[in-house]
């Protein structure tokens, strides 16, 4: 990749800012002061350093980033009205198209999963892959066992659409509160599960997404990458299965 290049993307500016920090004599590249804005580098192994600073981390194809979603935040690129998830995170990433492999309810919150890897996205939500989600949730009546049987069985929604398989459990001793598991992603789906049984939504906080949660660090609109380790986790588990 062109040292202009390189660098626009890791430090989010215009190309033209980059060639100018490099003709200034400001930049070297594996030691070696580098001028030329042209100046092919390997991205992954070479090491950029900016006044004698190293640019942090390595040159990423793609980002990968978990939000906490506050409520009254629409899980969407753009929109006219509210604010979005990618609002949230763009300032940021001013080169990428970051979009939510997944949605949330604009009164649900937690987890998102940001992105601008379009296969690792369409392998989380492709529906044969499975990938189970987890989400914390406050009922407006107290979980009954015929909830627990039915969404084990498969809960089939006014509409007549048959649901796959589901758990939900208590999660702690106060019975209106919840866990419940889904293996798919179907509009609106655990409040209309509930709703076959009667039973309101009152509060939903998405909690894990396959085998990575969210990070309990992160308060309501905070964000942090994802680590290698979780990437790696998240691709395994949304891998074809034969
Ligand atoms: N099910 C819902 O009803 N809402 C969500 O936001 C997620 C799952």
């Amino acid at each position: 990749m062109r040292l202009d290049k390189y660098l626009s993307e890791r430090l989010g500016i215009p190309r033209g800012e980059s060639r100018k920090l490099a003709a200034k004599g400001r930049v070297t590249v594996n030691g070696v002061l580098t001028k030329k804005a042209d100046t092919q580098i390997e991205e992954a192994t070479a090491e950029v350093a900016v006044d004698g600073r190293p640019l942090a981390g390595a040159y990423q194809k793609y980002v990968y980033l978990m939000l906490n979603k506050p409520e009254g935040v629409v899980s969407a690129a753009q929109d006219k009205r509210d604010t979005t998830v990618v609002d949230l995170v763009k300032d940021a990433f001013p080169r990428r198209q970051l979009f939510p492999a997944g949605r949330l309810d604009k009164t649900s919150t937690g987890f998102v999963l940001l992105t601008d890897d379009g296969t690792l996205a369409h392998d989380i939500l492709a529906p044969g892959r499975h990938v189970p989600k987890q989400y914390l949730v406050t009922l407006d009546t107290p979980l009954t066992n015929a909830m627990r049987v039915g969404f084990a069985a498969g809960v089939t929604l006014a509409d007549g659409q048959t649901l796959a398989p589901a758990e939900v459990a208590p999660a702690g001793a106060d019975p209106c509160v919840v866990r419940v598991t889904l293996h798919q992603g179907v509009y609106h789906q655990i409040k209309r599960m509930f709703g076959v049984f009667d039973a309101g939504v009152n509060a939903l906080h998405r909690e894990v997404i396959g085998p990575v949660a969210l990070d309990a660090a992160l308060v309501p609109g905070q964000w942090r990458e994802l680590t290698a380790e979780e990437v790696n986790a998240l691709r395994a588990a949304a891998k074809p299965k034969n």
